[in-house]
């Protein structure tokens, strides 16, 4: 596709002079020929470039370049100030309206040709990247201990198993138990990245404060030292740690703890997926239904349902009076492996690639791939596995 170039000059014969001049050098061109018509085409018609006439009848160029500025959608595109004014205090007040580049007529053709071409592949390597396409899935608790840690964890090694490339991130400052599950006691990444200025915040930097587990897992850590619940950080930080995360692995996984608290309701929203783990008791089915509200408030079921069993099946609720009171289908019952979790612990090494013919290993590895056909299926997705 062509650039797209909006030429505004309020003399018909420049317009059409450059305009035809361009169009010979392969641009698109549009044009306007006054101050208001030409921000209401550089929102409208999204120009690569702009070149702009400060003396015109209703708005000079410097009001025009100030207005584009001002606004997000017309802020990022390339503006060269076309003038008879030669002046350097012109060419001051041209780029402090927020102007490239400045040209003075009579410029020869060439001249601007070569410009525009300039002014073009400058933009083209400072265009913003598209934003994050990756997947986030972020797993969190109706209430607490009733095995979301555990979860998340088996389902990023299912995946780390299957040969892709996920990153697990524990967001439970100052009781983080992932790394005591994994051997990494007191690693505390997480706390590292949030303690900087949200503008640091890179994969650059997050990839520096990552542990790698020997299955080749990537992990942010929290560490249970009491203080780091204490850090003070913003959602800012905390998005931008998630955003940073979708793009260096898929999934990107989240340990968002139990509940909801301030900083997990801002981040829920930026989950693709979201797994709600709760114990079949009614106390957790209540407080599932809670979250519930919380987390699909718009019936979009991006939700899914994961009882875990931790007693006889004579003392819980049953699967049917769940589904009954939440709404919605249970995706996965697990069953209680009270022996193999803790063998798996001593190990520091995931249940699913300790024993992968357990049947807590099975019911995970199925559920992973059961996650992993509804995100395919959802506008736009991709297969995990
Ligand atoms: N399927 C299971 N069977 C038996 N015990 C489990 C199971 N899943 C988790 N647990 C145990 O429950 C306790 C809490 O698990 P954890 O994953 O830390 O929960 P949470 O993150 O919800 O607080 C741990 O001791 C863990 O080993
Ligand atoms: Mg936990």
């Amino acid at each position: 596709m062509p650039d797209k170039i909006l030429i505004v000059d309020d003399d018909i014969d420049s317009l059409k002079l450059i305009g035809l001049m361009l169009q010979r050098h392969g641009y698109e061109v549009i044009a306007a020929n006054a101050g208001n018509q030409a921000i209401s085409k550089a929102s409208s018609e999204h120009p690569d470039l702009i070149i702009l006439d400060v003396m015109m009848p209703d708005m000079d160029g410097y009001e025009v370049c100030r207005r584009l500025r001002a606004n997000p959608d017309t802020r990022p595109i390339p503006i060269i100030m076309f003038t008879a004014k030669t002046l350097v205090d012109d060419k001051v007040a041209g780029f402090e309206a927020g102007a490239d580049d400045y040209l003075t007529k009579p410029t020869h053709p060439a001249e601007l040709a070569s410009r525009v071409k300039a002014m073009l592949a400058r933009s083209v390597t400072q265009r913003r990247p598209e934003p994050a396409k990756g997947l986030a899935i972020g797993f969190v608790g109706a209430k607490g201990g009733v095995g979301t840690t555990t979860l998340a964890l088996n389902v990023a090694a299912a995946l780390a198993l299957a040969g892709e490339n996920p990153v697990l991130a524990d967001f439970c400052l100052g009781h983080g138990s992932l790394g005591l599950l994994l051997g990494f006691g007191h690693s505390h990444g997480m706390a590292n990245v949030l303690s900087k200025p949200t503008s640091e915040i890179r994969p650059s930097l997050i990839d520096g404060e990552m542990v790698v587990h020997q299955s080749g897992l990537r992990v942010l850590l929290s560490s249970a030292r009491v203080k780091e619940a204490q850090l003070n950080y913003s959602f800012e930080a905390a998005v931008g740690v998630v955003r940073a995360l979708k793009t260096m692995g898929r999934p990107a996984i989240f340990d968002l703890g139990s509940g909801l608290s301030s900083i997990t309701s801002r981040l829920q929203r930026e989950m693709d997926q979201i797994v709600m783990v709760l114990e079949p008791n009614h106390v957790a089915l209540t407080m599932a239904h809670e979250m519930l509200h919380e987390l699909e408030p718009d019936g979009s079921r991006r939700v899914h349902i994961v009882v875990v069993n931790h007693s006889p099946s004579s003392l819980q609720t049953p699967w049917h009076e769940i589904e009954q009171a939440l709404g919605q289908e249970i995706r996965a019952i697990i069953s209680a492996a009270h022996d193999q979790l803790y063998q798996a612990t001593k190990t520091s090494v995931p249940l699913v690639i300790y024993q992968p013919n357990a049947v807590f290993s099975s019911q995970i590895m199925k559920f992973t791939e059961d996650l992993n056909m509804r995100v395919k299926a959802e506008p736009g997705g991709e297969m995990l596995l």
